[in-house]
Parts: C-alpha cells; structure tokens; sequence
C-alpha cells in the first residue's frame, strides 16, 4: 500500500505496480440514455474526459458494453494517445441487447472476445486491469466462478491483461478469485446509504486490495437523505462533496470513480470531496445506512 499526496482529495494508491490518484472518474454515464448509443452532447462527453486528465486524475472507469462501445471510442477520441500516468480500467462479463439489457456473457470465448474488444475499442496492446463483471443487472448472484476467472488469469498469463479485478461480487466469490490468483481490486456498489461491504472493505484495506465503489452518488438515483443534506449545510458544501469526502475517509484501499457528464459538477467534485468530516460529521452520516 502507498498513499501520497497530489493535488487531488486523497493522494494517490498503487493499483497493481501503478499509482492511481484516488479521485478517479467513472465513464459510464457518458453514453446516451439508458447507457445505450452516443451522447446527446458529444463535444460535452469529450471534454469531461479531457478535463478529468487536466485535473490530473489517473484513473478511468469504463466497459465496452456501455453504448455499447460508445463510452471506450469517446475515452479514444478524447485521450488517445494516453499519457503514461493514465490507467483505464475495464470490465468484462456482460453485453447489451438491443432493449438494452445486460445480458451475461461469461463463458470462455464470450470474455476472450470481450476483452479483444476493450483492446480495439481503446487502442490499447494490453489492458491495465480487468474486472470480472459477476451477478446480474439485479446484483450479486451466489455462484461458482473459477471457470470465468481462470479465463482472465489464462488471457494475463498471454499478456494482454496486467491486473485482475472483480466486480458485483460477493465476499464469499472475492475469496475464491483470490484463492485462484492475485487480485489487485474489487468494485461493488457502496456509498452512505449502500454499506452491505463493510465488512470485506476492511479485509481488502489489511490486504492492501483497492475497494471501488460503484453508484458513489447513488447512481442513477441521487442519494437523497435529509441527514446528508443538512451535514452538507452546516459544512456550507455540497451534499455530492459529503459523500465522496465520507468514501475517501471510510478506508484508505476506497479509489472514487464518480460520473458525470457536466465538467462544471466534476470541478465542484474534485473541489469539495477533500472536505475534512468531524467524528460529529462522521457519527451522523453513519447512521444514514442504518434508518
Ligand atoms: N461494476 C459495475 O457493475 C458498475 C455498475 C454501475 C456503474 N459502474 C461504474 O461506476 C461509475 C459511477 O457510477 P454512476 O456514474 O452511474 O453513478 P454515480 O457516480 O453514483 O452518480 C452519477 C450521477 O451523479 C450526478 N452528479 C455527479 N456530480 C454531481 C454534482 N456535483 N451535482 C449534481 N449531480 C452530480 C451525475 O449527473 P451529471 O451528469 O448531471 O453530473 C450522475 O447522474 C460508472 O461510471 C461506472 O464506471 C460499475
């Protein structure tokens, strides 16, 4: 483990044999509605990205089956080529259908082909890290998963992954990816109101394994919670700057990847999340999860 500071609320965090900032940014929600097609706006799309790397974030989120395919070529055509400092992470274990469902698609050939197409989409030789999208579009499902990931550990040993991640896992099903091979992070939904995984956050922060929470803000639901709203009154912020100031002080293996689309909502995020939270604060927002 290895935290440094930058100029970024939260320093810095070795991701694998990299430093990733801490304050990273989640691509997801720039494909169009539904994360289906292109973007209404996308000069807009483009320069969120741009600006995410001016303000020196390291640390991308995205997967070819948001658009699908529209979120990797905007990551592209915004950054392409990528300065060495930039990490893309990726997932794979899913598609879309033309409802836009998520359909699973993790058998051998179907996550081979996926990660053929995170290369070819990024424009990239090797993908950094590759999480294991496990569950459904409901959640996690408790379900064996050594053949899927001896997939991934079969495509690292090839050279065209670094890392291995999982996501949408349980901690029984993180434990039997860590039995089979290293894995360098975990990313399942948590944020204040979300906190099934706070058990295993503290297991992978002893182990030195990065927790990276989905739907930091709610996701497609803002959180909205009267407690939220007034700790962010009384500290004259905004309730989005709670939140992820709470995740970067909850544990120091938490790597934030926020969406958005607006660069106006990633400075005021970037600017607010480094809020120091009092253990009043703290005491407060715990008890969000719990009503
Ligand atoms: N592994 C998985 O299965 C999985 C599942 C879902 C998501 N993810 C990853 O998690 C990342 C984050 O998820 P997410 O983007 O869906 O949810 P999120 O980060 O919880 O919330 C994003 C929402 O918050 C709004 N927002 C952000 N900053 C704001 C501000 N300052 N003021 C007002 N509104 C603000 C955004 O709207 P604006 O656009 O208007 O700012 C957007 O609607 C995704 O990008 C994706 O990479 C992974």
């Amino acid at each position: 483990m290895s935290i440094v500071s930058t100029t970024l609320p939260g320093g810095t965090w070795t991701l694998g044999d990299r430093p990733v900032t801490r304050f990273g940014y989640g691509a997801m929600q720039l494909a169009g509605p539904g994360v289906m097609g292109p973007p209404a706006d996308r000069d807009g799309a483009l320069a969120v990205l741009r600006e995410a790397v001016d303000l020196g974030i390291t640390h991308i989120d995205t997967s070819d089956a948001y658009g699908p395919r529209v979120t990797n070529a905007l990551i592209r055509d915004a950054l392409h080529p990528y300065t060495d400092s930039l990490n893309i992470v990726t997932k794979v274990g899913a598609t879309r259908d033309a409802h836009g469902g998520w359909p699973i698609a993790r058998q051998p050939e179907d996550l081979r082909r996926q990660v053929r197409e995170n290369l070819d989409s990024l424009g990239l030789d090797a993908l950094g890290v590759v999480n294991l999208r496990l569950g459904d579009a409901g959640g996690t499902v408790q379900e064996p998963i050594a053949e899927a990931f001896g997939t991934l550990v079969e495509l690292q040993r090839e050279g065209t992954i670094r890392h291995l991640g999982v996501s949408n896992a349980t901690p029984e099903q993180v434990r039997e990816a860590r039995a089979i091979a290293p894995i360098v992070s975990v990313q399942n939904m948590y944020n204040l109101a979300v906190r099934h995984d706070d058990e295993l956050i503290d297991e992978l922060a002893r182990d030195g394994v990065a927790y990276v929470p989905f739907f930091p803000l709610g996701g497609f639901t803002p959180l909205q919670s009267s407690t939220l709203f007034a700790v962010a009154e009384r500290l004259r912020t905004t309730p989005m700057a709670v939140a992820l100031g709470w995740l970067l002080q909850r544990s120091p293996n938490i790597l934030l990847i926020p969406g958005t689309t607006s660069v106006a909502h990633l400075r005021e995020n970037v600017a607010g999340a480094g809020i120091p939270l009092s253990a009043e604060d703290l005491g407060e927002l715990d008890r969000i999860a719990a009503d």
